[in-house]
C-alpha cells in the first residue's frame, strides 16, 4: 500500500513535508495502526503516538485522507490510496504525527468536568432513577481523543476562547446530570460570546467522531437552556 505522511522533526526541518512510502501489507482484517506500526518498524525515526489499541484511550487520532479518525479501529481496506497521514489539525505539532493536546485540555479542565455537589458525602452512591441516567448516554462515552475539537474551523479561529465541542459537550455532560448541582453556575459561565457562541454548527464536529457522539447536539442544548432561563 502506498502512504503519504506528515513529516516535521522541529529539531533538523525548516518546514514540514509529505513523505512517500510504500508498505508490503495485506490489508484484509487490519486496523491503520497496523499500518503505522510496521512504518515505523521500517522507519524508527517516524513519531506516533498510542496506547490502548481498542478505540479506548483516544491517543492515536490523526487526520486520514482529510479526516479525524481513530488509527487503531479505522479497517485498512476501507481506506483509498496513496493513504495520506497528517496530525491533528488545529494544534501545534510536536514532530511528525504527534500534537501538542495541551490548548485542547486546558479548555476541557475550564469546564470543570466533575461532579459539583455539596450535600454531605452519601454512605454508599449518590443515586439517581434510571430515567435521570439515561439523560448522561451519548455523553459521557466520550474518550477525548481530540477529533471533534480538531475539526472545527471555530476552534481554529479562536483556539484559546472558544472551548471547542469536545470540551463543551462535557460541560452538558455535568449539566445534565442530576447529581451535580452547578448548573447554573456552569451555564454562566458558558454565555459568553466565544466560549459557547462560536460554535456556528459547522457540524463537523459530529462528523468526526469516532465514537459516534453528537457534540452539537449537546451544545445545542446548552444554548436552549440558556434562552429558557431568560424567558
Ligand atoms: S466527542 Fe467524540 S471526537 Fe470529540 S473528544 Fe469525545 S470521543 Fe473524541
Ligand atoms: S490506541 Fe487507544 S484509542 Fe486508538
Amino acid at each position: 500500500m502506498l502512504f503519504e505522511i506528515y513529516r516535521f522533526n522541529p529539531e533538523t526541518d525548516s518546514k514540514p513535508h509529505m513523505q512517500r512510502v510504500e508498505l508490503d501489507i495485506d490489508p484484509a482484517g487490519k486496523m491503520l495502526l497496523d499500518a503505522i506500526l510496521l512504518l515505523k518498524q521500517q522507519d524508527e525515526t517516524l513519531s506516533v503516538r498510542y496506547s490502548c489499541r481498542e478505540g479506548v484511550c483516544g491517543s492515536d487520532a490523526l487526520n486520514v485522507n482529510g479526516q479525524n479518525r481513530l488509527a487503531c479501529i479505522t479497517p485498512l481496506p476501507e481506506l483509498s490510496e496513496p493513504v495520506q497521514l497528517r496530525p491533528l489539525p488545529g494544534l501545534p505539532v510536536i514532530r511528525d504525527l504527534v500534537v501538542d493536546m495541551a490548548p485542547f485540555f486546558r479548555q476541557y479542565e475550564a469546564v470543570k468536568p466533575y461532579l459539583l455537589n455539596h450535600d454531605p458525602q452519601p454512605e454508599i452512591e449518590r443515586l439517581q432513577t434510571p430515567e435521570q441516567r439515561d439523560q448522561l448516554d451519548g455523553l459521557y462515552e466520550c474518550i477525548l481523543c481530540g477529533a471533534c475539537t480538531s475539526s472545527c474551523p471555530s476552534f481554529w479561529w479562536h483556539p484559546e476562547r472558544f472551548l471547542g465541542p469536545a470540551a463543551l459537550l462535557q460541560a452538558y455532560r455535568f449539566i445534565a446530570d442530576s447529581r451535580d448541582q452547578a448548573g447554573e453556575e456552569r451555564l454562566s459561565y458558558l454565555e459568553d460570546p466565544y466560549r459557547l457562541y462560536r460554535c456556528h454548527s459547522i457540524l463537523n464536529c459530529t462528523a468526526s467522531c469516532p465514537k459516534g457522539l453528537n457534540p452539537h447536539a449537546a451544545i445545542a442544548r446548552t444554548k436552549q437552556l440558556l434562552i429558557k432561563r431568560k424567558l
